[in-house]
């Protein structure tokens, strides 16, 4: 039996298992930037922009009807809140289990994150604990395609739609992402995508809105062009806001990436289903279930679920030290439910929320949300999308690795 290489053994990927260079970057990125650069239109308020070429080829890859390019995966949160009329002091349901933009996005525009529990089988935010947690102010729900993998659509929408609500849905995870055939994000009434630099489709800084319903759309264009119609600049403004346009050069940067974008999205998903398949017949290190509705997988990363009863009882952070002894770079993403940041001390929330909203917060220092807490601290191992887009022999080094702690689990019990 090989020795642990966290034990002082040869790790299956010596050097350690190099991830392709993300973003990637080739000469028709550099010459398309370059004219964009050369056009010397570098902010999008004129007719014609970057900008409106680049939601045109997005919303032609999403399905949806209307595309409108922002600058981050944040503020198009805020965004698709305020132009669904979330106000001051409503309450907002986002997942325990993301990055705390989700969270972030709900107090900025002055209303109240409520934090649902997930489902122990897929991590995903529970459609249970949603319902349960509607009061007669919430007004929207957030979700959040943990990792790409999908939330329960068909439960969740249904949800929406009986207690009417708007329903986001955060897909800075889910770039190619498809539920019955259908992209993520043209399920709910907004679609919220990040390109920042390490997504799956990435500008450095970057993001979108798409959605189906037009009122919605002119809504979100006109505040997010502070107040202005698109495509007519002048100081006509029509409603208060701010600016949360994309400029040009990433415009142009996203023209140019998009194009990578199916080829990688089937061949991560893939590569996806040969490691999930692999891992399944192991034991223990187990990816989330397969499900006929999920017809695309889009990754952000791959999330397995460990469960120590398979390795002798060790914990997952030793399972990780010795993953990572091996060779293979894989994590633990956000580390904690995002309660538990700092961020959501009554203290600190109190210096961002009118004061009046204060007393009608929850007491997030209290809460206590058992399946995303055991997955956070106990369960989730998480291996980034790039890994994905390697050749099947470094994809097998995942397999083998794990394979070779399994079988050392009395070892790793002990480290
Ligand atoms: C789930 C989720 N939502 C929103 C964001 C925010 O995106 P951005 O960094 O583009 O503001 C991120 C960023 O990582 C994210 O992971």
């Amino acid at each position: 039996m090989a020795k642990l290489a966290v034990l002082g053994g040869k790790p299956v990927a010596e050097g350690g298992l190099k991830t392709p260079p993300w973003p990637m970057v080739d000469k028709s990125d550099i010459k398309t930037v370059e004219e964009a650069l050369k056009g010397r239109r570098w902010c999008r308020i004129y007719p014609g922009s970057w900008a409106e070429r680049f939601e045109h080829e997005y919303a032609k890859w999403t399905g949806a009807k209307y595309a409108l390019a922002v600058s981050n995966g944040t503020v198009t949160l805020e965004l698709s809140l305020k132009a669904g009329g979330v106000r001051i002091g409503d309450e907002v349901i986002v997942p325990a289990v993301t990055f705390i933009a989700t969270a972030s996005a709900v107090s900025e525009v002055g209303a109240i994150p409520v934090f649902a529990d997930c489902d122990p089988d897929t991590a995903q935010i529970s459609p249970r604990s949603i319902e349960e947690s509607i009061t007669k102010r919430t007004k929207a729900i957030i979700v959040v395609h943990y990792g790409g993998y999908p939330v329960d659509l068909d439960s969740i929408r249904s949800i929406a739609r009986k207690h009417r609500l708007l329903l986001v849905e955060d897909c800075a995870h889910a770039h190619g992402t498809r539920w019955r055939g259908k992209h993520a994000g043209t399920i709910g009434d907004f679609g919220s995508f990040s390109f920042q630099e390490s997504k799956s489709l990435a500008s450095g800084e970057g993001g979108a809105v798409i959605t189906n319903n037009r009122k919605l759309f002119e809504e979100a264009s006109i505040i997010h062009n502070i107040g202005r119609v698109v495509g007519k600049p002048g100081y006509g403004h029509f409603i208060l806001s701010s600016n949360y346009r994309l400029s040009e050069i990433q415009a142009a940067l996203l023209l140019s990436q998009i194009k990578r974008l199916k080829y990688q999205t089937d061949y991560k998903h893939r590569m996806g289903e040969f490691l999930a398949k692999e891992l399944s017949k192991i034991g223990g290190a187990e990816p989330l279930p397969r499900d006929s509705r999920i017809t695309k997988r889009g990754y952000y990363f791959f999330i397995i679920k460990y469960d120590p009863k398979h390795f002798g009882g060790a914990h997952r952070d030793k399972f990780l030290r010795a993953l990572n002894a091996e060779g293979i770079p894989a994590g633990a993403a956000y580390g904690v439910p995002l309660y538990k940041n700092y961020a959501f001390r009554r203290s600190q929330i109190a210096k961002v929320l009118p004061p009046r909203i204060i007393g009608k917060l929850p007491d997030y220092e209290k809460l206590r949300l058992p399946a995303a807490e055991d997955f956070c601290a106990n369960r989730q191992v998480t291996i980034s999308h790039c890994l994905l887009l390697s050749k099947r022999p470094k994809v097998q080094k995942i397999i083998d690795a794990v394979a070779k702690i399994k079988e050392n689990s009395a070892e790793l019990a002990k480290i």
